[in-house]
């Protein structure tokens, strides 16, 4: 192992700062409540982060910028009648607002709810990801799929969160 590893890993978890912003759209709630257990988590197991929560419609494309990582989130809609679509508000930031907008190697993750009584079930995850590949964004954890109603499902949040902050260690991070 090198020593800038060694160094790395010497770094308490405290001073471990990174600034992650948290954009999505939520209708009836369900990624309102992933994105709040997930703060939970993560205000345990890096009590350094500063995290800043927004609303799709309230964010305009140069905010997508701010912070460290950019964490995007959505359920999947049927938006103009066809299924497996954004929901409308994050389909009007990422495909409208935002289309011309350069991730520049912005280390990414990506959170997208379902239902599996849909074919496309959860496609708004696939949605989030392409859209941060086609903006030359990094995604640094594979994305996490919530499937139906997430309540029961915090432990499944919880270890991706664990996961989210182990890829943003300084030793992985460049
Ligand atoms: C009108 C409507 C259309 C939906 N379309 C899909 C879909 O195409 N694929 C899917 O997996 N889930 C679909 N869902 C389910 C939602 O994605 C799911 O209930 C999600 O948890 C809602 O999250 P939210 O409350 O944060 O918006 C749809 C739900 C509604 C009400």
């Amino acid at each position: 192992m090198s020593s800038t590893a060694n160094a790395a890993e010497a770094v308490p978890q405290f001073i471990q700062r990174r600034a992650l912003h948290i954009v999505f759209a939520s209708t009836s709630g369900h990624t309102a409540y992933v994105v709040d257990a997930l703060i939970g988590v993560l205000k345990s197991v890096a009590p350094g982060w500063e995290i800043e929560e927004t609303v799709a419609e309230k964010t305009q494309p140069q905010d997508l910028l701010s912070g460290d990582i950019l964490l995007l989130a959505s359920a999947t809609w049927n938006t103009g009648g066809i299924e497996g679509q954004l929901n409308p508000h994050m389909s009007v930031l990422l495909h409208d607002k935002a289309k011309t907008l350069d991730l520049a190697g912005k280390p990414c993750a990506c959170i997208g709810l379902g239902d599996h009584r849909y074919f496309y079930t959860a496609r708004a995850a696939d949605h989030l990801q392409h859209y941060v590949g086609a903006h030359h964004g990094r995604l640094i954890v594979p994305t996490l799929k919530i499937i139906d109603e997430p309540y029961g499902q915090e432990e499944a949040v919880g270890a991706w969160g664990k996961q989210l902050v182990d890829a943003s260690k300084p030793a992985d991070w460049s």
